[in-house]
């Protein structure tokens, strides 16, 4: 035994994540339900034999104009012999994992890590503070929504009719300050990959009445000009 042959089969491993993130490979999301489609880059000889493999195991089969389908793909699966493009119709959670296709007796080299996820449901605003009024300094929020196999999620805010805040992991939202008594209804929106869905405005405990709303704001300060301007035209129109 010396220390050399034992580095063997780390050095393999290691390169081979680094080829498979080199490529690119990223998950492909697919509904739950929806076919999932995989698309292998366009070949530049005439096809002749296609064979698609899911975690080892045969999808399909086609060669010598003979075409196989296997297992739980049967029934449910279409091959497009021209491209090798593959469509497993109502897409299961089973259906997610490594596909890999083998093109005229040659393996392609990139490996499709499907993923098989759910459409996000309308969140709802919760506040998670017990006691959260306009006197509080600081209140939580939470964007509630059903996340079991909705993975990967994120959350973005939005006060009023402002834009919507960039996406975050967390769901929970502080607010802490006199601005945020300025702010009269809250909504959250939940996104994964293959959808996104908005939560009803929640009226913000902290909204503080005795703090002008930025619209009511802007409104107190732009109504003098449009009085002065109106005075201005009366007297031009009016002799
Ligand atoms: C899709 O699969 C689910 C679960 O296996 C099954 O209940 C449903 O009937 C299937 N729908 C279609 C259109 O095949
Ligand atoms: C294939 O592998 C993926 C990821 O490990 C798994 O989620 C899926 O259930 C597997 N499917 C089958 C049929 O083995
Ligand atoms: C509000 O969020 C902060 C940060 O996560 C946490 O420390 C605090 O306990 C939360 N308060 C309530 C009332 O949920
Ligand atoms: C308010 O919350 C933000 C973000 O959670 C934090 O960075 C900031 O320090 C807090 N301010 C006060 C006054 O607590």
């Amino acid at each position: 035994m010396d220390g050399h042959s034992s580095s063997g089969p780390v050095t393999v491993l290691l390169l081979a994540a680094l080829t498979s993130s080199a490529l690119g490979q990223s998950p492909l999301y697919f509904e739950e339900g929806k076919p999932l489609v995989l698309t292998p880059p366009k070949h530049k000889d005439v096809i002749t034999s296609v064979v698609w493999t899911h975690n080892t195991s045969l999808v399909v089969e086609w060669r010598n104009n003979e075409l196989e389908f296997y297992r739980s793909f049967k029934g449910r699966t279409e091959l497009d012999q021209s491209t090798a493009q593959l469509t497993v119709h109502n897409a299961t959670q089973s259906d997610a994992g490594e596909y890999t296709v083998e093109i005229n007796n040659r393996q392609q080299s990139q490996v499709y890590t499907a993923k098989v996820i759910k459409r996000v449901t309308k969140p709802k605003v919760v506040v998670r503070t017990l006691t959260c009024g306009p006197t509080s300094s600081k209140c939580n929020f939470t964007c509630q929504g059903e996340s079991a196999g909705a993975q990967p999620l994120t959350y973005s805010w939005k006060k009023d009719s402002g834009e919507w805040e960039p996406e975050q992991q967390s769901m929970d939202l502080f607010f802490n300050d006199t601005k945020t008594k300025r702010v009269k209804q809250i909504s959250c929106r939940m996104k994964n990959p293959i959808s996104e869905e908005e939560s009803d405005p929640l009226y913000n405990p902290m909204y503080n009445k005795g703090l002008l709303s930025q619209g009511e704001l802007a409104a107190v300060i732009c109504s003098p000009i449009i009085v002065v301007v109106l005075a201005g035209l009366g007297l031009l129109i009016d002799p």
